[in-house]
C-alpha cells in the first residue's frame, strides 16, 4: 500500500511541475482562501492531473471530496496518495454499482460547488440525491456529453442551479478536446496494442473537436485516414483537410483501426461490425461506452482477453475484432489521459469558473452559462506568460479603426 501511495505522489509531483498556469493561480489565490467554508464535490477521471486540481482547491480553502467520472478510469496509486489529503471514493476496476455508490458518497458532502465530467453527479442531484443538493450554488461541467445533458435539463425547465459549460470555453475545446485527445488516444492505443500505425487505415467516426485531433495525429503517425460524419459542414471540413469521407458501413471493410468520438449512441453498430475487416481494432474516445455497440458484441460474440485492455471478439461470421478498454474512453482506461500541459489549461478554467460560481452563484438564474470571456482570456494570457511568449498590442488608432472600445 505504501508503495502504491508513493507512486501516486510521484505522479502528482511530476504533473504539478508541468502545470504552470494552475500553479500561478494557486499562488495568487491561496493566501486569501476564497473557497474557505465551501464544500466541493468532484467527479472527474481520477488521475494525477485531477489530483493536482483537487489539491489546488483545497489550498484555496475548500473541503473537497473526489471520485472518478467513469468506472474504469481511476488510477489506484493516485487515489491512495490523494486520500491522505481529502475524501476519495474510487477504485480502478469499479463495477457499475460501486461507481454509483462512489458518486453518492461524494455527494453526501452536501456540496456548495460541483465539478462534474459527463453529468453523472448533476443527474443524481436532479433525481435520487435531490436532498443533497439543497445548498448547491452551481456546477462546472468538463465535457461535451455533460454539457448536452445540462442543456437538456435547461430546455425541460428542470435545471435547479446555474451551470458553467467549461467544455465550451475556447481555451478548453480548442486544446483539450483537439490536441489532448488527439495525442492521448494514440498514446493509449499504441501502449495497449504495441502495434504499428504507419501504413494502416484508420477510420475516425465523428469529426468534432476530438475527432479532428484524432484524425490529424493518425495522419502524422503515417496512417491513411477515413472520416465518417453525419454533419455536412464537418464532413466538408474533413474532406478539405485531405481526409477521405465515407459512411461507416463502407469504410469498415477498409479499416485496421476504428476510433469513435461522436458523443452519440450506436455510431458503430453490431451490424456494421459484421462488415469490418478481420482483425480490426476498435477504440472509443467518447465519454460513454455507447458509441460502439459493445453490449451486442459481448452478447453475440465469443470474448477472449488477449492482452491488458484488449479483448478479441469472434463474431458469428468467423471474423475477429479487437475491442480496447471495453469500449470506454481508451485514453483514460489504457493511458494516463491528456498531457499535463493540456489539463493545466482545462483545470485553470475550472478553478476560475468555480471561483466565479462561489462569488456569483446565488445571484445567477438556473441556466447554462458560458465561461466568462475574461476567464478564457486570463487563462490564455497566463499560458503564454508561462511559455515566455509576448504579443503585439493594438494601438489606439488600430482599435478605433476596428471599432473597438
Ligand atoms: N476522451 C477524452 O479524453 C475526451 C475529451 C473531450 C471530450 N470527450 C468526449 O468525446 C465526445 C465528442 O466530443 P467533441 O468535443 O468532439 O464533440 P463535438 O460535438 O465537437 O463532435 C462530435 C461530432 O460527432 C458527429 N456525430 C454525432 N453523431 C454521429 C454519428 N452517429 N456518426 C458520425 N458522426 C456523428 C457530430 O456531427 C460532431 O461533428 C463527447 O462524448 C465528449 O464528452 C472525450
Amino acid at each position: 500500500m505504501d508503495e502504491l501511495r508513493a507512486r501516486g505522489w510521484e505522479k502528482i509531483r511530476w504533473v504539478r511541475d508541468h502545470m504552470p498556469v494552475l500553479a500561478l493561480l494557486e499562488e495568487r489565490y491561496a493566501p486569501e482562501k476564497p473557497l474557505a467554508g465551501k464544500r466541493v464535490a468532484m467527479a472527474i477521471h481520477l488521475e494525477a492531473k485531477t489530483a493536482r486540481l483537487a489539491l489546488a482547491l483545497k489550498a484555496l480553502g475548500a473541503e473537497v471530496a473526489v471520485t472518478s467520472s467513469n468506472p474504469l478510469s481511476a488510477k489506484d496509486d493516485v487515489a491512495q496518495a490523494l486520500s491522505e489529503e481529502m475524501a476519495v471514493y474510487a477504485r480502478g476496476e469499479a463495477t457499475e454499482e460501486e461507481y454509483r455508490e462512489f458518486l453518492l458518497r461524494v455527494l453526501s458532502l452536501r456540496p456548495h460547488l460541483v465539478l462534474d465530467d459527463g453529468g453523472d453527479l448533476t443527474a443524481l442531484l436532479h433525481g435520487a440525491a435531490w436532498d443533497l443538493g439543497r445548498e448547491t450554488l452551481g456546477v462546472c461541467e468538463e465535457t461535451t456529453t455533460g454539457v448536452i445533458r445540462l442543456r437538456q435539463l435547461e430546455r425541460e425547465g428542470r435545471l435547479r442551479f446555474p451551470a458553467v459549460a467549461v467544455n465550451d470555453a475556447q481555451m478548453k475545446s480548442l486544446f483539450d478536446n483537439r490536441h489532448g485527445t488527439g495525442q492521448s488516444v494514440w498514446d493509449a492505443i499504441m501502449r495497449a496494442t504495441n502495434l504499428l500505425v504507419a501504413g494502416k487505415t484508420v477510420l475516425v467516426v465523428g469529426y468534432g473537436w476530438c475527432g479532428k485531433g484524432i484524425a490529424q495525429r493518425a495522419r502524422g503517425l503515417g496512417a491513411e485516414v477515413i472520416v465518417a460524419e453525419v454533419d455536412p459542414v464537418r464532413a466538408a471540413e474533413a474532406l478539405l483537410e485531405g481526409f477521405r469521407v465515407l459512411p461507416v458501413r463502407e469504410a469498415l471493410p477498409l479499416a485496421d483501426f476504428v476510433v469513435t468520438a461522436t458523443g452519440c449512441i450506436s455510431a458503430v453498430t453490431y451490424a456494421d461490425l459484421l462488415c469490418a475487416k478481420d482483425g480490426c481494432l476498435l477504440a472509443n474516445a467518447g465519454h460513454f461506452d455507447v458509441e460502439i455497440e459493445v453490449k451486442e458484441l459481448y452478447a453475440r460474440g465469443q470474448v477472449r482477453r488477449v492482452r491488458e485492455h484488449v479483448e478479441e471478439i469472434l463474431l458469428p461470421n468467423g471474423k475477429r475484432v479487437y475491442l480496447l478498454a471495453k469500449g470506454r474512453l481508451v485514453n483514460l482506461v489504457a493511458g494516463d489521459g491528456h498531457p499535463a500541459e493540456i489539463m493545466d489549461l482545462s483545470f485553470s478554467l475550472q478553478l476560475l469558473s468555480l471561483l466565479w460560481l462561489a462569488q456569483e452563484g446565488r445571484a445567477l438564474r438556473p441556466q447554462v452559462y458560458p465561461v466568462p470571456r475574461e476567464v478564457d482570456l486570463e487563462v490564455a494570457r497566463l499560458f503564454l506568460q508561462s511559455r515566455g511568449v509576448r504579443l503585439d498590442e493594438l494601438t489606439p488608432a488600430q482599435r478605433a479603426y476596428l471599432g473597438l472600445a
